[in-house]
């Protein structure tokens, strides 16, 4: 893979940095979609040639429209979008547009970002969008609705770990009912969906305990959980709708493998369902 045009949300730490410098190296132009411009702009001089910082933050609606606006001035093609910004554990807060933070940054920005941007991915050859999740999807038996956009605060640790794990299934639910809709209009974008493996990162940083585990030594590298974005990016014989995981210990680690998602992510009357949901609560539709 060279000489394609990526963006990467969230690429000013964790994976997504981790991706960016991967795939700059591959001689690709990566986008270093970042909320926060100084981490952003140190980003873009460490990686140097092949890297451009836009400010990106996905939990707001204004913020992504001014992305696809300053991004449309600046490059005429996008070949891979991947959807990676995300948050867990996060303390209890509203966004300027009044939606939960975890629901806003972990699954809205994915769905508009994504819709955003399927003009600019049509207009090149094997476009992609890569949806990360993670294996936390497969811990919700049955969706409780009232973590779509919920109205009360997420306050006990269990709601926080909750609404991290519906987000988590809902990235799924989008990534392969999107496919769904792609086929139906005939627009030959592949979403691919995928999981990084338990690995190193800033991810535990709000909630002291996770911030311990999510350092220790015995988790992945960052290097190691990139492996299924990389594969994802790159494989050009993956199927539209696939979910990326990996073949070893529960997917903790290992190499990129196609696994079956939460049975859930199956059933397509629940995933219309989101999908209503998610467009009318964010006014875009395919
Ligand atoms: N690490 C794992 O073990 C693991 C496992 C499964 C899935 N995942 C998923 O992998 C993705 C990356 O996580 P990570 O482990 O690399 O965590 P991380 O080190 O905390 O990185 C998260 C990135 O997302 C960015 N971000 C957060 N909110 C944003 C917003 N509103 N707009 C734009 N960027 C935003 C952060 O930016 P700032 O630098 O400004 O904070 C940071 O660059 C997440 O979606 C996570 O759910 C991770």
């Amino acid at each position: 893979m060279s000489n394609k045009t990526i963006v990467i949300t969230g690429s000013s730490g964790g994976l997504g940095l981790q991706a960016a410098k991967r795939i700059a190296d591959l001689d690709n132009t990566v986008i270093i979609a970042s909320r926060n411009e100084k981490k952003g702009r140190q980003v873009e001089k460490e990686i140097g040639k092949n890297s451009y910082f836009m400010q990106l933050d996905v939990s707001s609606i204004e913020s992504m429209d001014n992305f696809v606006k300053n991004f449309n001035k600046k490059f005429s093609k996008l070949d891979i979008l991947v959807n990676n910004a995300g948050i867990m554990l996060h303390p209890s807060k509203k966004t300027k547009d009044g939606t939960e933070i975890t629901f806003a940054t972990n699954y809205l920005g994915y769905f508009y970002l994504s819709l955003k941007l399927i003009p600019n991915l049509i207009c090149t050859t094997n476009p992609k969008i890569i949806n990360v999740s993670s294996i936390s999807s497969y811990h919700v038996e049955k969706i409780n609705w009232d973590y779509f956009d919920p109205i009360k605060k997420i306050s006990s640790l269990r709601e926080k770990r909750e609404i991290y794990e519906h987000t988590n299934l809902f990235r799924l639910m989008f990534s392969i009912e999107l496919q769904k809709r792609l086929n139906e209009k005939g627009i030959p974008i592949k979403s691919i969906a995928c999981h990084p493996g338990v690995a190193k990162s800033q991810l535990g940083r709000y909630f002291f305990l996770a911030k311990l585990i999510y350092a220790l030594p015995v988790m992945a590298s960052t290097e190691e959980g990139i492996k299924s974005i990389i594969f994802s990016c790159i494989n050009p014989n993956l199927n539209g709708g696939e979910f990326v995981g990996l073949n070893k210990k529960k997917q903790h680690r290992g190499d990129p493998i196609i696994v079956k998602p939460n049975p859930i992510v199956e059933i397509e009357e629940q995933r219309n369902k989101l999908w209503q949901m998610t467009s009318e609560k964010c006014g875009i539709n395919l």
